[in-house]
């Protein structure tokens, strides 16, 4: 019903959805389980970055029964563009310290890594315990740092995608599905 009424609102815009609800609640309950697989006994602190990363880390830390803290770091890089800019902003502070915590750190997407690159370094120079990277999507084929995340949901080809957090030009974030924009829609 939900996607039924979404896809009907969006039709114009979305090509198709590459994964649906219960695909993404299937990735997540299996990235949960090799999340506690590793933390299991240690004190953990997740840093979410910002804002695309919303409903997966809220999906995600319902199903991790350990001690947490969470807290969330905001970046940008992107215009309006779906490229890049490769400048990074941090537009939001950590709050809660790092220092000597096994510090996991949740992101939407891992496209060029340049973003995700970037954060890693500002964390790592706050001496963790370590750090560790968990992604909902991968598009290994664009990548420019030498980053590869820890643990990862789905890998894709280079699509631009939308939805359950992502955006374009801060839209799309609500559709409960992960879809592909058409072409028109993005100016590249
Ligand atoms: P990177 O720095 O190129 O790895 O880009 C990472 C950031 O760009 C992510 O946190 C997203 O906000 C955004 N991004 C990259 N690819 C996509 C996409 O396909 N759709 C929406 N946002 C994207
Ligand atoms: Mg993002």
């Amino acid at each position: 019903m939900l996607v039924d009424s979404m896809s009907q609102r969006f039709e114009d815009d979305i090509e198709r959805i590459l994964f649906t609800p219960e695909q993404i609640e299937t990735t997540i309950h299996r990235l949960a389980g090799e999340i506690l697989n590793q933390y299991r006994d240690q004190p953990l602190t997740i840093i979410s970055v910002l804002t695309g990363s919303l409903m997966f880390i809220s999906d995600l830390i319902r199903l991790l029964p350990i001690k947490l803290h969470l807290d969330c770091i905001g970046a940008s890089s992107y215009g309006d563009s779906t490229t890049s800019s490769g400048v990074i902003t941090i537009t939001k502070q950590l709050r809660v310290g790092v220092r000597d915590r096994h510090v996991l750190l949740v992101d939407d997407i891992l496209d060029t890594g340049q973003t995700l690159g970037y954060i890693a370094d500002v964390i790592r120079a706050l001496r963790p315990l370590d750090l560790k990277t968990c992604v909902l999507l991968d598009k290994p084929s664009r990548r420019k740092v030498n980053i590869k995340p820890d643990f990862r949901g789905f890998e894709i080809p280079d699509f631009f995608v939308v939805g359950y957090g992502l955006d374009y030009a801060d839209q799309y974030r609500n559709l409960p599905y992960i879809a592909v924009l058409k072409k028109g829609v993005y100016k590249t």
